[in-house]
């Protein structure tokens, strides 16, 4: 266990106890295997609630399965996907979709982690050409790997654009509750609605165990995804303590009330350190990270004290991440320590 505080990732932190209470729930007694349970069906019934009863629900385990999968499901070899430079996808997949869809990821370079209609097209090109991969899915990080996040507006802006160019919307949603409590709208307000057809939905970071949903918004496009999530190894058997999970997360408006912890705690850290001389914060805050510039010999001082991370080796920039464990002593304490850093230099 860390015994300091940590603002190295969301997925340090544990499982809500309403998360632990529902496993515990299940697990007395026996069900059926692979999803084929009651679990299942209430946890699959809520989230159609939520993301529309046309929508096609399956559980994964982890964010980079949902992503691959759901992305597998739709695409073929010869197609090209195009993402942020940022996105996890290209950068923290370990070249997953290379290698298990076997299509070609196309970067794009975005200074806030997000996608615009005018930074993909020029990107659109080889359409119909043999020789050239055929553009066929744009993917977007919601939250971004940059702490930012697309309105609704710029959603469907950028749906309208891909389904022009016969592509679909695919959203990576691993912080889509993030983005959902900053914005003050509902999870559909950011995808179903505004035309993403394929979501990767997270709830590890959030509150959960382990888990994620993948939606298709489209029944037709989910056809061979059961296939797919067998062969990617994906399909659990004891499903129920996937379920459940969900089943809690959406209830109670537990989701919600995490992520606005964590995008709160987020918003304390940057108003605590963007006054200090020497801190320069480098992107919005909008969902439950902070980039910011400190000079190096505080950062390596500070991490005696606290863990985060540099965002790159090379640079002085770090990402200081906060979820719904954060306390507000603590961030109050870490900017302290900011302070006194910069003073000891
Ligand atoms: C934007 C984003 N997508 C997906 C993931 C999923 O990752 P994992 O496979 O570790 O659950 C992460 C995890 O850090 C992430 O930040």
């Amino acid at each position: 266990m860390l015994s300091f505080a940590d603002f190295g990732s969301d997925n340090h932190s544990g499982v809500h106890p309403d998360i632990l209470d529902a496993l515990r729930n299940v697990n007395e007694g026996y069900t059926v295997a692979y999803g084929l349970d009651k679990y299942t069906k209430k946890a699959v019934e809520q989230m159609k609630e939520i993301f529309g009863k046309q929508s096609a629900i399956f559980f994964v385990y982890n964010g980079t399965a949902a992503n691959i999968l759901g992305l597998k499901t739709v695409t073929d070899s010869f197609h090209s996907v195009f993402c942020a430079e940022s996105a996890h996808l290209t950068v923290h997949e370990c070249c997953g979709p290379e290698c298990f869809i076997g299509c070609k990821l196309v970067n794009i370079p975005t200074s806030d982690g997000k996608l615009t209609v005018d930074l993909i097209q020029p990107y659109l090109i080889g359409v119909g050409d043999a020789h050239m991969a055929q553009p066929h899915v744009i993917s977007l990080t919601q939250a971004t790997e940059r702490g930012t996040t697309y309105r609704p507006k710029e959603i469907q802006k950028l749906a309208d654009f891909a389904h022009k160019h016969d592509m679909l919307l695919h959203m990576d949603g691993a912080r889509l509750c993030n983005a959902a409590a900053f914005l003050n709208v509902g999870l559909n307000e950011i995808c179903g609605k505004v035309g993403v057809d394929v979501l990767s939905f997270g709830g590890t970071k959030n509150g959960m165990m382990y888990g994620e949903a993948v939606v298709f918004f489209n029944k037709a496009l989910a056809k061979n995804f059961e296939f797919i999530r067998k062969q990617g190894m994906q399909l659990t058997s004891k499903m129920r303590y996937i379920s459940t999970q969900f089943s809690a997360f959406l209830s109670n408006d537990l989701w919600l009330q995490n992520a606005s912890h964590a995008n709160e705690m987020a918003h304390l850290l940057a108003r605590q350190i963007q006054n200090i001389p020497g801190v320069q914060i480098t992107q919005k805050v909008e969902a439950n990270m902070v980039y910011a510039k400190i000079p190096n010999q505080c950062i390596t001082r500070l991490q005696r004290q606290y863990y985060f991370h540099r965002f790159n080796e090379h640079t002085c920039e770090v990402r200081l991440m906060c979820s719904f464990t954060t306390k507000p002593e603590d961030v109050l304490s870490f900017a302290q320590a900011i302070r006194k850093a910069l003073d000891a230099t």
